[in-house]
């Protein structure tokens, strides 16, 4: 694991090695010998990991550089929407402040506005008001306060609708459904406060009938991956389709080239496939001959984090209470790591997540709220309405 932390130290050997350090990941890899490569985040996917091993003949799992551009240039992937006729929210792409400006004043607010590059969850801002847009682009375009990532920017109407992340696994021929979850970005019960990398999660949506999976399927994940190819950059890997489910259809809003966090934490404990059996055929491009099978249980997610978060906060405070919960509870680390003593402390922005799978939705979230009481550590702060699903 590299870099790891507390939670994968049980279970893996943590490699202090920054996951964009292609040159030392590749040495340490032909070094132990590593049969296989599973890349999680888009940082070293658009840097071009899988390119690398690939070079070296290691096998890993993961679109390589060209084909990460889906997520890594949001200029790319809105212009792939619109080439192929793939329903999306309507926008343009922008590399000169002028134009975007020009655009911007014709449109009807709120409009987002998205910096090309990759923000680390900070590249999407809503602009309310128009002096707002000309603001933002000044900051992005002009005053570079993302640096080269908002150069160039993707300007799109709000969409209305239920937000939906969608998951498909493909060789970059055959596509196939991961199923799909629903994910709360604002940091607060009831979506208030700022936008997070994402404070909890639900699978699957109690909105997403088999029709609208088909839908999603095959008019927005089989397409993309078709452009992709047809742009002599085939897709391998994950695909991960932010939708909004809208009165005329799902519409995107973006693509990743990965897994979601915390999406992938209330995913992967629904499939009963082999994990492993579906990432060699991806390599081997066989995913045609593999059937992968999704339980029809349940599974919620909620995140811890530091108070303050995603603001400002602090770290290195002791999390107690870990093993003092029901056995079928899972808890992912994300920002942790071991004390001297072997305490694990907190370290990092979104701390860990906190899932356990129920024959339904409400049984699964009762589960989690049962147990999360009990892990504590100062300033911990996380949302109680996560897979509340409100009767209409
Ligand atoms: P992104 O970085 O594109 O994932 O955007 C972050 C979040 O902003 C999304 O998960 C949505 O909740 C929201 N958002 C982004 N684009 C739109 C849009 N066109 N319409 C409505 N909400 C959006
Ligand atoms: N949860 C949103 C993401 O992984 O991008």
């Amino acid at each position: 694991m590299a870099p790891g932390n507390a939670g994968t130290a049980h279970i893996a050997q943590n490699l202090d090695i920054k996951d964009t350090d292609l040159l030392a990941l590749t040495e340490s890899a032909k070094q132990k010998r590593v049969d296989l490569v599973v890349v999680g985040p888009e940082a070293p996917l658009a840097a071009g990991i899988v390119d690398r091993f690939q070079a070296a003949g290691i096998p890993i799992f993961g679109p390589n550089k060209a084909a990460a551009r889906i997520e890594s240039s949001k200029t790319f992937s809105e212009a792939l929407l619109l080439k192929y006729g793939i329903p999306c929210a309507r926008g343009a792409a922008f590399s000169g402040y002028q134009a975007a400006v020009d655009y911007v004043k014709q449109q009807r607010f709120p409009v987002w506005i998205k910096a090309d590059g990759l923000a680390a969850g900070k590249g999407a801002i809503i602009a309310d008001t128009l002096p707002d847009a000309i603001e933002i682009l000044s900051g992005l375009m002009e005053k570079k306060t993302l640096g080269a990532s908002g150069e160039k920017v993707v300007i799109q109407e709000n969409l209305a609708g239920r937000e939906m992340s969608a998951f498909a696994i493909t060789d970059g021929k055959t596509v196939v459904p991961l199923t799909s979850a629903c994910d709360y970005k604002r940091v607060y019960d009831g979506d208030q406060g700022p936008n997070t990398g994402g404070m909890g999660s639900y699978s699957p949506p109690e909105f997403a009938t088999p029709q609208l999976e088909k839908t999603v399927l095959e008019k927005s994940m089989m397409p993309a991956v078709r452009a992709m190819a047809q742009e002599g950059s085939p897709y391998q890997g994950i695909l991960y389709g932010g939708l909004f489910i809208t009165k005329e259809g799902p519409k995107v809003i973006e693509f990743n080239a990965r897994l979601g966090d915390p999406e992938t934490q209330v995913i992967l404990p629904r499939l009963k496939t082999d994990l492993l059996e579906i990432i060699m055929a991806v390599i081997n491009g066989k995913l045609n001959q593999l059937k992968i099978e999704i339980s029809n249980e349940a599974c919620v997610g909620v995140v811890m984090a530091p108070g303050g978060y995603p603001v400002s906060y602090k770290t290195g405070f002791p999390i107690s209470g870990l093993g003092d919960l029901d056995k079928d509870i899972m808890v992912f680390h994300a920002g942790t790591k071991l004390g001297t003593d072997n305490q694990v402390l907190t370290s990092g922005g979104r701390t860990l997540t906190v899932a356990a799978k129920g024959k339904t939705l409400a049984q699964a979230r009762e589960k989690v709220y049962a147990n999360i009481s009990r892990i504590k550590f100062e300033g911990c702060h996380y949302r109680k309405d996560i897979a509340l699903i409100k009767s209409k």
